[in-house]
């Protein structure tokens, strides 16, 4: 009884992770429920197998899988993660700090204000929730590796990030986020993992 209970609040925590238009996919198990729009114009190039690129090692650390799992459905980030030709550091939240969010990540208050309470409901509410997803992704994706203390640079959200040492702890800037520790140093660069998220509103 006790394993059952258990089994069903972390199918729970695990549902209530992710965003409207996951869920009916992982659901049914029906593969992507959205197609993968605009594939990014520049010449990627795909790491061969020897190759130890981002994509391999980003969905290994499970301290950060909701987060993993955001970035696989936007195309063009898959395929940045995968090419040994663009460097990039992620920042990706640990599970803890996104599930302790007052709010998903797709949620943002103005769009409960303009719209009311189904506002993630039906097609566009669902659009809505990915565009919103997406932007929040990009906010944790820093186009270099190596960064460099001080550094800034724009994340592909197009916001200006930083960090610094405080205390032996790597911040980052602004928000005054910690990392937790660098999970990966592969090929086409680093997943830093962040205590707390970027950019919530
Ligand atoms: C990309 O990362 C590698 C380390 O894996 C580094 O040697 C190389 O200089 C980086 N390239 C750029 C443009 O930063």
């Amino acid at each position: 009884m006790k394993a059952l209970i258990y089994t069903l609040l972390a199918a729970t925590l695990t549902a209530a992770a992710l965003p409207p238009f996951q869920r009916p996919i992982m659901d049914k198990n029906l593969g992507p429920a959205i197609p993968l729009p605009n594939k990014s114009p520049t010449a990627s190039k795909p790491a061969d197998s020897d190759t130890i690129v981002l994509s391999d090692v980003l969905g290994r650390d499970r301290e950060i899988n909701i987060f993993a799992g955001f970035t696989r459905d936007f195309a063009p980030m898959s395929e940045r993660f995968d090419d040994t030709s663009l460097n990039t550091t992620i920042l990706a939240p640990i599970n803890s700090a996104i599930m302790a969010l007052p709010r998903k990540p797709w949620e943002d208050p103005e769009d409960y204000e303009n719209l009311g309470t189904e506002a993630y409901e039906g097609d566009k509410g669902a659009e809505r929730a990915r565009q919103n997803l997406q932007r929040f992704v990009e906010a944790h994706v820093v186009p270099a590796s190596p960064w460099k203390e001080g550094d800034k640079l724009n994340t592909l959200a197009g916001d200006e990030i930083w960090w610094e040492t405080k205390d032996g702890v790597k911040m980052i800037q602004p928000g005054n986020i910690a990392v937790s520790s660098v999970a990966s140093r592969v090929y086409n660069g680093e997943v830093w993992i962040l205590k707390g998220v970027r950019n919530y509103k």
